[in-house]
């Protein structure tokens, strides 16, 4: 097998077991995979090995039975917890899913203390910030990931709209995951073009309301479970990012401490993404009504944070 980085990844439902096949096809690493759930994690396991076999690929993928088997993991993706069902929203999951943060935050601690973690499980901002807390590790070490999501979403139907593609859209959504999260359209160039310059107010609010109700769309539809092959994506080019020592930008859940005037809270920004994990974050000039809804949304997670009483 190749000698690569070890990646494990928390929970093999759909989002973790995907995010597993996409990071083992690129050759990026080796994954452990655990879950509670624990034959079934073995199942997934083998079920991926045969389809790396199929590809030719000596890439490693092992069920763990334990939390000792995550130790020496670069990277720890946690996407254990609950998704939402249809109706709920993603604050329906925060004391269910908090519950099971704090017991594998403890794992992570004690068996892969260097490792950097990416929360996947909803309402993630919160839980992103509870996992900080658990761990203790320094802030850049801990990061959340909706924000890649959230402007691929953004992406996909400004392309769809404009008969466009994608690769020339570089979005940018910040905020919480969630109703209050913030399309950034000063930032959201087609060709180095602001969508300002391009869209009126009218279908630029029309995108936003689009990109905000893509998960419970397909929630709705799913009539089962949530979204997995676009969350999986994401994790996996922020996996991409870090492995590499990128230093690209990408929006991310990312602790704060004044940026944005706001402070000890983790909401969605630009983050330039390298080997420490959060090597800085990108301060953008905001409009008024989209500073506005950012320090909404941070007063929102905030509050969520409060109901948990972490402090
Ligand atoms: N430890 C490990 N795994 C756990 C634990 C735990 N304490 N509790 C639950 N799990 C596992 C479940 O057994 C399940 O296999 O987490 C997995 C979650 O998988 P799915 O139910 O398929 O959910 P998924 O769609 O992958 O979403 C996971 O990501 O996008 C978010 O809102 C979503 O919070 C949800 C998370």
């Amino acid at each position: 097998m190749k000698n690569l980085p070890k990646i494990s990844i928390i929970g093999a439902g759909n989002v973790g077991a995907t995010t597993a096949m996409m990071i083992t096809e690129a050759e990026l690493a080796n994954i452990a995979l655990f879950d509670v759930a624990k034959a079934m994690a073995k199942a997934k396991s083998i079920d991926m090995s045969h389809a790396l076999a199929a590809k030719s690929l000596n890439i490693k993928i092992e069920p763990i039975d334990d939390y000792k088997g995550i130790s020496g993991s670069s990277i720890v993706v946690v996407t254990a917890g609950f998704p939402r069902k249809p109706g709920m929203s993603r604050d329906d999951l925060l004391k269910a899913n908090a519950d099971i943060i704090k017991s594998v935050s403890k794992e992570i601690k004690k068996y892969a203390p260097g490792a950097i973690v990416i929360i996947v499980t909803n309402p993630l901002d919160v839980m992103a910030y509870l996992s900080y807390k658990i761990t203790g590790f320094n802030h850049s070490r801990v990061l959340g990931m909706a924000g890649v999501l959230d402007s691929a979403r953004l992406t996909d139907f400004i392309a769809a709209r404009l008969n466009v593609k994608r690769s020339d859209i570089e979005s940018t959504v910040l905020g919480s995951h969630g109703e209050l999260m913030v399309p950034v359209y000063s930032q959201t160039m087609l060709n180095n073009k602001p969508l300002t310059d391009i869209l009126q107010q009218k279908d630029l609010d029309e995108l936003s309301a689009l990109t905000k109700n893509a998960g419970a769309q397909i929630v709705s539809l799913l009539g089962t479970g949530s979204a997995y092959y676009g969350p999986a994506a994401s994790v996996f080019e922020m996996v991409k990012a870090i492995l590499l020592d990128n230093k690209t930008t990408h929006c991310a859940c990312s602790y704060l401490q004044g940026e944005y005037g706001l402070r000890d809270v983790y909401i969605g920004v630009p983050c330039v993404l390298g080997k420490k994990g959060i090597e800085r974050v990108v301060e953008l000039k905001l409009t008024k009504p989209e500073s506005d809804v950012l320090a909404k949304s941070a007063e929102s997670i905030k509050a969520m944070i409060r109901k948990l009483e972490i402090n």
